[in-house]
């Protein structure tokens, strides 16, 4: 979720990948609120690279954002990606990544041949390109960090998480069903 939460690593990490090598490397962001969540957002850019991501808390909480595509992706138009993370033990989570794009009739046709053809392996080298940073970090690599003006989302979900732990926390071990 922090990774998600920072739609600037986009310009960073995965600058030599497919569809994030556009966009600025600095950006003024603004939390914006929702009645589901908040969106994190650049102030500057839209349309261009990853600009924006909405945090929704549901029943599950999941992260939404969409990445413009050059004419050379084909068909449709903003690629959607919905992120959710499931935690598992200390060291393990699930990730899903549902990613979508609105594209009708044989023009969605000529995009799932694309997609499975060319652009699907680029999608897992961007997500492998995340995984291989995340597992990286130690586990206590939020200790000692600097967050910046880019990391307020982040800061942010930190926050409802660390309530949402103390909140379990103060439930009674078996008294929860
Ligand atoms: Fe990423």
């Amino acid at each position: 979720m922090d990774n998600v939460l920072d739609p600037m690593h986009g310009a960073f990490l995965h600058r030599d990948s497919h569809s994030m090598f556009g966009g600025d490397t600095s950006a003024r962001f603004r939390i914006r609120e929702t009645d589901r969540g908040f969106f994190f957002e650049k102030t500057d850019q839209v349309g261009v690279n990853f600009d924006w991501v909405e945090y929704v808390r549901g029943s599950m909480d999941f992260v939404d954002t969409e990445i413009p595509y050059a004419q050379d992706a084909g068909p449709g138009g903003v690629f959607g990606i919905v992120g959710m993370a499931t935690p598992i033990d200390a060291t393990n989570s699930a990730i899903f990544h549902w990613r979508t794009r609105r594209v009708q009739g044989w023009e969605r046709e000529v995009w799932r041949f694309l997609y499975r053809t060319r652009l699907e392996a680029k999608h897992w080298t961007v997500l492998e390109q995340d995984r291989e940073v995340l597992e990286a970090l130690a586990g206590d690599a939020d200790a000692e960090e600097h967050l910046y003006q880019h990391d307020l989302g982040v800061s942010r979900i930190r926050r409802i998480y660390r309530a949402d732990a103390r909140a379990q926390a103060a439930v009674p071990a078996g008294s929860v069903s």
